[in-house]
């Protein structure tokens, strides 16, 4: 599924790049995500945090 369709950023992108330990900041420079109309920023942060969250718990839960 497409995220950025300016540049043709997939939420795998995101999300592959996300386990990889990179910032929002290092995707949008990887991608390009977000730097021509920036209409996918909120989208971009959302699939950020959401892998992050979902890398967590499943830490929490090795853990345990
Ligand atoms: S949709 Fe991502 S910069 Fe336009």
């Amino acid at each position: 599924m497409y995220i950025c369709l300016c540049y043709g950023v997939t939420r795998d992108d995101i999300q592959q790049s996300t386990l990889r330990g990179a910032s929002v900041e290092e995707i949008q420079d990887k991608f390009k995500a977000g730097k021509c109309c920036g209409c996918c920023m909120d989208e971009v942060k959302s699939v950020h945090c959401h892998t992050k969250n979902t890398m967590c718990v499943n830490k929490l839960q090795k853990a345990a």
